[in-house]
């Protein structure tokens, strides 16, 4: 062996873990994020040339052509993808990582079970380990792809509008595809290089994709972000199963990263929601939503202008405001930030309080606040700041809705009932920023809206923040 394959190539293994596992500890933190993923793409581009290296004589124009042509198709998505799309396109990237990983573990036991001989089984040509490495492979892999396809969907609202589907028997017609995916593979490894050991390769993947399939639809609304990681864990789960098909080390342990980083914030997401994983794997949350939050639901109903709210802001010494999903889609970031700076100029405490499932994806308001320069010590987490609310003067709740439903607390056949939320209710003044009573993702009235101490400014969240700061400077010029 040259001193490439013995020294170089396994340095720059050791190496691209060192920076895989570095960039993730740094993404872990708002401050140090974008150096974490300077961090881990310096990682992949170590790993990619390490396993060249490795491989020795290949033709290089293969991996050229998809250098080029996949580095284009990841530089366009990721240059046009809007914000509030992100989910999108990780479920999407998630599905192509497990089919690729499962595309891998079947050219290993292509090339290795046909080397064997047609005489001998997959089971004795590969041995057990990589026999059952291959299968969870194909199998994690299948699933993942269908299942982030059908993620990727529902998202897109193309499917039923994202609502949960569930069949008949749904469940039971799972555990039995799930039995003949198994089944599948046992009959696999026992094959012989021939007819009958594609049937059972092409049942195995056929089954696994239907499954995930089975498994993704019933589960709808809320529910999808923890679906989209749990996919991104089972992607991680899949290489790495891949990278002990065909040995490389490196493939192993930034499979195992994704596989067990997709599954903590899968636990912090259902934590955050307040329900069991299996819970939402079971699906149908929200389906018996009826409190669609039509107008005609509410009784106590108060809607302010922005001029009034400025004179009350005149007097607020702490402001707390609560960022949401339609923050997001009115790209408000900016004006937030300066109508802050108007008011901290003033003497008035200005903080954000973050609700873990704020927006459409994991730390979306923390990344665009970020966007904005606000300071990352405004910043507040809600465990932290909640209690802090029953001393805060007023509350801007912008573009959020679920995250402050009290619903959560007080109504017990709410589907959201349970699941924490920000208390903005307690806080003295409330205004409320949003176009309309419409509900918000999980599809539920909201009562924080009837509230007494809650006032209503109707409109585009960018629009009335600006009407706020201009306000806010009339009312100064005039002091
Ligand atoms: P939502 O409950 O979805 O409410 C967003 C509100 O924004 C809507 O009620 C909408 O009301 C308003 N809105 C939309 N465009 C607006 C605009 N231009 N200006 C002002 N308001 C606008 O948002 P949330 O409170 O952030 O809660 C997030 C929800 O999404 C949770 O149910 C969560 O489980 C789910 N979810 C979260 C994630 C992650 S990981 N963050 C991913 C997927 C789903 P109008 O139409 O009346 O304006």
């Amino acid at each position: 062996m040259s001193l490439i394959h013995q020294v170089l190539v396994p340095a720059m293994y050791l190496l691209s873990a060192t920076l895989f596992i570095t960039g993730l500890k740094q993404m872990s933190k708002v401050r140090s994020a974008r150096s974490g993923n300077r961090t881990a793409t310096t990682a992949m581009a170590v790993a990619v040339v390490a396993t060249l290296l490795q491989l020795g004589l290949v033709d290089y124009r293969w991996i050229l052509a998809g250098v080029a042509i996949g580095g284009a198709i990841g530089a366009f998505a990721a240059l046009k993808v809007e914000m509030t799309s992100m989910p999108e396109m990780v479920a999407l990237f998630n599905g192509l990582g497990g089919g690729a990983s499962a595309l891998v573990a079947l050219s290993v036991m292509w090339q290795r079970g046909y080397g064997g001989g047609a005489s001998q089984t997959l089971w004795t040509s590969l041995g057990p380990v990589s026999m059952i490495t291959v299968c969870l492979s194909v199998l994690i892999g299948s699933v993942t792809l269908t299942g982030s396809l059908i993620a990727f969907l529902k998202l897109q609202g193309k499917l039923k509008k994202g609502a949960p589907i569930l069949l008949p028997g749904h469940h039971a017609l799972s555990a039995v595809l799930a039995a003949g995916t198994l089944a599948s593979a046992v009959g696999l490894s026992a094959a012989v290089p021939g007819t009958t050991l594609v049937v059972w390769l092409v049942l195995l993947v056929v089954l696994a994709g239907i499954l995930g399939v089975m498994v993704t639809v019933p589960i709808g609304g809320a529910d999808m972000p923890v679906v989209v990681s749990l996919l991104n864990s089972y992607s991680g789960m899949a290489a790495s199963a891949a990278g002990f098909v065909i040995g490389n080390p490196l493939l192993i342990i930034a499979g195992a990263m994704v596989g067990s980083a997709g599954l903590i914030l899968t636990n912090i997401m259902c934590v955050a929601m307040n329900r069991s994983l299996l819970n939402v794997l079971l699906g149908g949350f929200g389906m018996e939503a009826t409190s669609g939050g039509g107008d005609s639901e509410y009784t106590n109903v108060r809607s302010t202008s922005p001029e009034e709210a400025a004179m009350v802001l005149e007097d607020a010494e702490s402001l707390i405001i609560v960022p949401g999903y339609g923050l997001a889609v009115a790209q408000a970031q900016h004006a937030v930030r300066e109508l802050a700076s108007v008011l901290e100029k003033r003497g008035c405490q200005v903080r954000y309080a973050i609700h873990p499932v704020a927006g459409r994806m994991p730390g979306h308001m923390n990344v665009l606040l970020a966007e904005a320069d606000v300071p990352y010590d405004q910043l507040v987490e809600m465990d932290e700041i909640n209690p802090d609310f029953k001393n805060t003067d007023v509350v801007i709740v912008l573009g959020a809705n679920d995250v402050v439903n009290p619903a959560a607390i007080d109504d017990e056949k709410s589907p959201i009932y349970g699941m924490p939320i920000l208390l903005t209710h307690e806080a003295r003044s409330v205004f409320v920023v949003k176009r309309s009573l419409s509900p918000g993702y999980a599809g539920i009235k909201n009562p924080l809206f009837d509230r007494d101490n809650t006032n209503m400014i109707f409109g585009d969240a960018k629009k009335v923040v600006q009407a706020l700061i201009n306000e806010t400077k009339e009312l100064d010029k005039a002091a």
